[in-house]
């Protein structure tokens, strides 16, 4: 089903603040618009009820990591909208949730990136009019590196300093898994249920918590509601915030149902303009979606801005000769304090729709669901 797109115009209704709109309504390729009804699955992978019971207890499970210590879960945890709430993610050796998560002195891995949220990313590729390019298509990671949840759920497993550890190399670390798994009755027979096998592959493994990630939406924030047709969804602070939020020209590249047209920019932010932590030349990174904004701070790859304040100081700043989209902004800067209160408001319109947050009670495989955090 296409989203709802609406004229910007019916945005200003309820506002006193804002007089001329005409010439910001933006071309239809940089509208915002609803997320669609329906959460797309691969033909391969179809979305069932075994597969994401599993996937569930696997996301969960530190049995997926090199020393039984990390999860899925441990970086990407419902109390944070999915993502860890740290600038940099602290993965293998680390204990605690969260801000409040620490390095062991003996393992000191940390990450060099930011840990993004799972919400929504059923729908990454999604464009204006509601078409996603295929989920096995979906791009994944700031850099856009991965194609598919299914292939991106390899990438934590086999990095050193996420899950994988020094216990064992990258060739390793999935057969030495997919061990692990078939030595547990429990978990053997979930397999079976979800796949018709007993196998305990990688395939089947992906497949699991790809499914499980695809339950992971929030579609019903007061800016959907509003989109589709209720107009005292959003508070005329949040309605004068999206009007600032296409008038600035953020929507020439947070555009369309997830608030990105997940194209790589060249937005100079945080560290990767030096290069550090960029898996690309010159920190080019891909649209940051905004859903759930408010819940995912600190801000950028590489976490270095602490509030969304901070986030619109740098714009404000922002040098726009660094990419043609930022060229193409032409509204007053910097972004005045009125301005910064409607856009987080408009920011808590995205953000505020209720999602999963169930934890397991208990794992097949006996450890603490999401490993070494309280
Ligand atoms: C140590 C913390 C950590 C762990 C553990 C971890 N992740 Fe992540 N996750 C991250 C970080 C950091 C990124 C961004 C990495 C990048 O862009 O290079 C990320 C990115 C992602 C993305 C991409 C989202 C998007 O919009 O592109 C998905 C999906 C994801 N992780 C799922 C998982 C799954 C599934 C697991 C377990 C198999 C997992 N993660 C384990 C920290 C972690
Ligand atoms: C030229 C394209 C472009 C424009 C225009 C743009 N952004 Fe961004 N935005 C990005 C990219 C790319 C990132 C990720 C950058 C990074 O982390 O290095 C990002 C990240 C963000 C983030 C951080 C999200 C997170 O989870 O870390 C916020 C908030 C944000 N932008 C808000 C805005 C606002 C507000 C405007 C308008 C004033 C705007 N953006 C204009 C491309 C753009």
């Amino acid at each position: 089903m296409t989203p709802a797109i609406r004229c910007l115009l019916v945005a200003l209704i309820g506002s006193t603040s804002i007089a001329c709109v005409d010439p910001l309504v933006p071309p239809p390729d940089r509208a915002v618009g609803s997320l669609p009804a329906r959460v797309p699955s691969p033909d391969d992978n179809p979305t069932t009820a075994e597969k994401v019971t599993l996937g569930r207890l696997l996301f969960w499970d530190p049995i997926l990591s090199g020393d039984r210590d990390v999860a899925c879960a441990t970086c990407h945890h419902p109390d944070f909208a999915y993502a860890d709430g740290r600038a940099l993610s602290v993965g293998v050796g680390g204990t605690g949730l969260g801000p409040a998560r620490v390095a062991s002195t003996e393992s000191p891995h940390g990450t060099t990136r930011n840990a993004m949220s799972v919400l929504d990313t059923a729908w990454n590729g999604v464009n204006v009019r509601g078409e996603s390019p295929g989920p096995a298509e979906a791009p994944m990671f700031w850099d856009n590196r991965t194609l598919s949840l299914e292939a991106q759920a390899l990438g934590p497993i086999r990095n050193l300093d996420e899950m994988r550890g020094t216990s064992f190399d990258d060739t390793q670390i999935v057969p030495e898994i997919s061990r692990r798994l078939s030595e547990i009755p429990e978990y053997v027979a979930l397999f079976e249920a979800a796949f018709g096998s007993r196998d305990v592959t990688e395939h089947a493994i992906v497949r699991a918590i790809a499914a499980f990630e695809r339950t992971l939406v929030a579609r019903d924030s007061s800016f959907d509601r509003y989109m589709l047709g209720d107009e005292s969804a959003m508070s005329p602070a949040q309605k004068r915030g999206l009007f600032e939020f296409v008038a600035r020209g953020c929507t020439r590249c947070h555009s369309g149902p997830m608030f990105s047209d997940f194209r790589l920019h060249t937005i100079p932010a945080g560290k990767a303009r030096h290069g550090r932590g960029s898996h690309t030349p010159g920190g080019v990174m891909r649209t940051a979606s905004l859903r759930n904004v408010t819940r995912t701070a600190p801000y950028f790859q590489d976490g270095s801005h602490a509030t969304l304040d901070d986030v619109f100081t740098f714009y404000a700043h922002v040098d726009r000769s660094a990419d043609p989209d930022l060229a193409g902004i032409d509204a007053p800067m910097p972004i005045d304090f009125g301005a910064r209160s409607d856009l987080e408001a408009f920011f808590t319109a995205i953000s505020d729709a209720a999602y999963d947050t169930t934890v397991p009670d208990r794992l097949p495989s006996g450890l603490r669901p999401g490993g070494a955090i309280p």
